[in-house]
């Protein structure tokens, strides 16, 4: 029997008592950059829950603090750059990744988990316009004032930050694969923050070189980007993910129905009673209509609050009301 496959963004994390334990008080990227501890983190909700993949444990900074960026994680708040990215000599700092040297210990996490695992192991990147995000804005950012400003005032200076970003998303991506991840997502996470005009001359083309380097399945997800999802799609990626502001069957509309879809019910309404989840996580399963294509996810990230046990009962709906006849 066919079935709808399941995994949740963040799913590896805080909302997990194992995962807190295990963390305790130590940073972030040295958990990223510790073997050991990367592969158990990222093995802990696949024994809660029989989740269809697994999504290493690293973070979209990790690249760039492996080319020598001053980048901390900063607990409730995120990302923040010692010395944010304002100009070309800015831009000209940026170096080229070479993975096997920069970031040897993401490539032994990855050979150590498809050992383990029996599941595909989704290897990822940020996407060149989410990092630029943080690297000109300092850190975290609502408005993405000073990247829109580098953007639209010195558009040669943001074409050179965007081509050194692209060109390290493209190795990181490509060694995870010859590492062994079986499948990529790239997260742009902060792209809905553009109007469809500034996506397509500002993002769009640095996309398309990344998604070719890409010869396995790739995802390509962003939030808030219900009117960016066709120029998603035309910038690439298998399956376009999508976030809880638009209904599924309406994004699936947007991309095409050559194109495979995840997502997306709202994380927050997983922190609410059973009752209150149920009917919407039906309504997702709805109008994907059983159709190949969907994989069913979380609109972003689960919340660190979410009971575990919510996530839980998910897993099993999604399965048991998508059974079908193989195909
Ligand atoms: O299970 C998984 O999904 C894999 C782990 C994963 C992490 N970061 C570990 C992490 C993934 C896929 C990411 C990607 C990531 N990191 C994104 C794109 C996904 C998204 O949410 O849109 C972004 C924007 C980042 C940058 C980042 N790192 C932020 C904004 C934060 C949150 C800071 C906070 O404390 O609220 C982080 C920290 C981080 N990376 C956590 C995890 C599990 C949470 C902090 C913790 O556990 O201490």
């Amino acid at each position: 029997m066919d079935r709808t496959p399941v995994w949740f963004m963040r799913q590896a994390g805080r909302y997990l008592p194992e995962y807190r334990e295990l963390r305790g008080t130590r940073d972030i990227l040295e958990t990223c950059r510790t073997p050991d501890l990367a592969v158990e983190i990222t093995l802990q909700p696949l024994r809660r829950m029989p989740l269809d993949a697994a999504i290493v444990f690293s973070d979209i900074m990790v690249p760039l603090a492996a080319v020598g960026v001053g980048v901390r994680i900063e607990p409730g708040t995120g990302p923040v750059i010692d010395d944010p990215i304002r100009d070309a000599a800015g831009v000209a700092r940026l170096r080229a990744l070479e993975p096997e040297t920069d970031e040897p210990y993401l490539l032994e996490t990855i050979g150590l988990l498809r050992k383990e695992l029996d599941v595909p192991l989704i290897g990822f990147a940020g996407a060149p316009f989410t990092l630029a995000s943080y690297l000109v804005e300092g850190g975290p950012s609502r408005d993405h004032a000073r990247a829109k400003a580098l953007m639209h005032g010195e558009p040669e200076t943001w074409a050179a930050l965007m081509g050194s970003l692209a060109a390290i998303v493209r190795s990181h991506a490509r060694a995870q694969i010859d590492a062994g991840a079986d499948a990529v997502q790239v997260f742009d996470s902060w792209v809905g923050a553009l109007d469809p005009a500034d996506y397509e001359r500002f993002v769009l083309p640095w996309m398309r070189p990344i998604f070719e380097a890409i010869d396995v399945p790739s995802i390509h997800f962003g939030v808030g980007t219900g009117e960016l999802l066709a120029l998603m799609r035309r910038a690439g990626g298998d399956v376009i993910g999508v976030d809880w502001r638009t209904p599924l069957d309406v994004a699936w509309e947007r991309v095409g129905p050559d194109a495979a879809v995840q997502g997306n019910l709202d994380p927050a309404v997983v922190t609410a009673s059973w009752g209150a989840i149920e009917p919407k996580a039906r309504d997702v399963l709805a109008r994907a209509g059983g159709r190949d294509g969907h994989v069913f996810n979380l609109g972003h990230g689960v919340l660190p609050e979410t009971p575990v046990e919510h996530l839980q009962r998910l897993v099993e709906l999604v399965h048991t009301e998508t059974e079908r006849p193989n195909t």
